[in-house]
């Protein structure tokens, strides 16, 4: 006899996460259903080898209907919320939506889950983020919040709803606290790929300065395609809880830019240039987790090193501009 596949619902599927756990999830033969929101264009650029086999279901986390008709008609085991508003910058200049999307839109697919099925087990993508001002080095899972952005707020928000619900409901809700986690699939606009995508224009000739802003932050950068088997492991646990997923080193992004132009042969004194937009109303200085609890209960632990990492964009992007202009395609960023 065949068991039936369980399948489960990635909110956030289009983002750089979102293709990678489902990934991880259709190679254990899951059932992979995908909330995307409407847009004006087509956005599977993360998922084009994997779209065929997914069920892509149309949804907001604006809009609870929305996320009530999808859970009833697709009866997801377990919901992974990625879907966020993410980016830090942008948490300034567009908070109430940021609230909107990354705070309140965790609850309302907590409430969809209450009424239609609260035996669905829940992901909360919540982040390093909160820990922002850091009161504590390393930080765990017991360390304080002191958000620095809106982002930051709305992810604490998220968080403590989700342990709220868990409390309250009974439901099997966990919280994964994930510090950075990077890949050729970042978004351009984040630091790692920018500097990653900004070294292949400048080797390839497309440009000759990467302009960025403050140069001294620290954080703990690990590999995304490591981060989401964490997640997938929370949703196995007899009991939901909340972890610290991190590398346990920290690094700058002075370090970051160091590696990356030095793996195309570049000395990023050269060529890096600071830039006051770039810089933050209120900066997160220091990020460096302590995943001990990760590894003794879930048994996760990270596979790829700083280097392999910074190496590996460094050499996705080298590719990817190349290709782009062997079809006369404008530079992305
Ligand atoms: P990402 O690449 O920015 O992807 C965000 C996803 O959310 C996209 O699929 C986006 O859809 C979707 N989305 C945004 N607003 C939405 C809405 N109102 N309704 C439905 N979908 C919406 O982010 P990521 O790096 O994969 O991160 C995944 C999650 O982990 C996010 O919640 C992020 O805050 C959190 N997190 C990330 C990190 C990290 O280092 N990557 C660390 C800690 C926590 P479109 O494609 O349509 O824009
Ligand atoms: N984006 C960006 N662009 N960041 C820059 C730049 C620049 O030109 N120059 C310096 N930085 C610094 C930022 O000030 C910040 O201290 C650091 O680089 C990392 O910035 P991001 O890559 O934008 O990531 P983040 O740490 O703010 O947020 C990411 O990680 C969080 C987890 O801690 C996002 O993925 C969040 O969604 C995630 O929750």
């Amino acid at each position: 006899m065949t068991s039936t596949p369980k399948r489960a619902l990635i909110t956030g599927i289009t983002g750089q996460d979102g293709s990678y756990l489902a990934e991880f999830l259709l190679a254990r033969d899951y059932e992979v259903v995908g909330m995307v929101r409407r847009s004006s264009t087509v956005n599977f650029e993360r998922l084009g080898h994997l779209q065929d086999r997914i069920e892509f279901v149309p949804g907001d986390l604006l809009d609870e209907v929305s996320l009530i008709h999808l859970l009833r008609t697709h009866r997801p085991a377990e919901v992974y919320n990625l879907a966020a508003q993410s980016f830090v910058q942008t948490s300034f200049s567009q908070p109430v939506l940021t609230a909107e999307s990354t705070a309140l839109g965790v609850t309302r697919v907590l409430d969809a889950i209450r009424f239609v099925d609260p035996t669905i087990r829940f992901y909360q993508a919540s982040s390093s983020e909160m820990f922002g001002k850091v009161v504590e080095v390393p930080q765990r899972e017991s360390t304080p919040f002191y958000p620095r952005s809106p982002y930051g707020v709305a992810k604490v928000y998220g968080h403590w709803i989700t342990v709220n619900y868990r409390e309250s409901y009974g439901l099997h809700a966990s919280s994964g606290i994930l510090f950075n986690h990077e890949s050729e699939r970042r978004g351009l606009e984040f630091v790692t790929r920018k500097i990653s995508y900004g070294v292949a224009k400048i080797k390839l000739g497309l440009a000759d300065e990467l302009r960025l802003g403050n140069l001294e932050a620290q954080r703990d950068w690990g590999y995304a395609g490591d981060y989401v088997e964490a997640m997938w492991l929370m949703l196995q646990q007899d009991e939901p809880g909340d972890y610290v997923v991190a590398t346990g080193e920290t690094h700058s992004v002075r370090e970051f830019c160091e590696l990356a132009f030095a793996h195309a042969g570049l000395d990023y004194r050269d060529h890096v240039v600071q830039d006051e937009r770039f810089f933050r109303p209120a900066e997160v200085d220091l990020l460096v987790g302590d995943p001990s609890k990760a590894r003794q209960v879930l048994g996760w632990q990270p596979r790829t090193s700083f280097p392999e990492l910074v190496q590996q964009m460094v050499d996705a992007d080298l590719e990817l501009v190349r290709s782009d202009l062997e079809r006369h395609r404008a530079p992305r960023l």
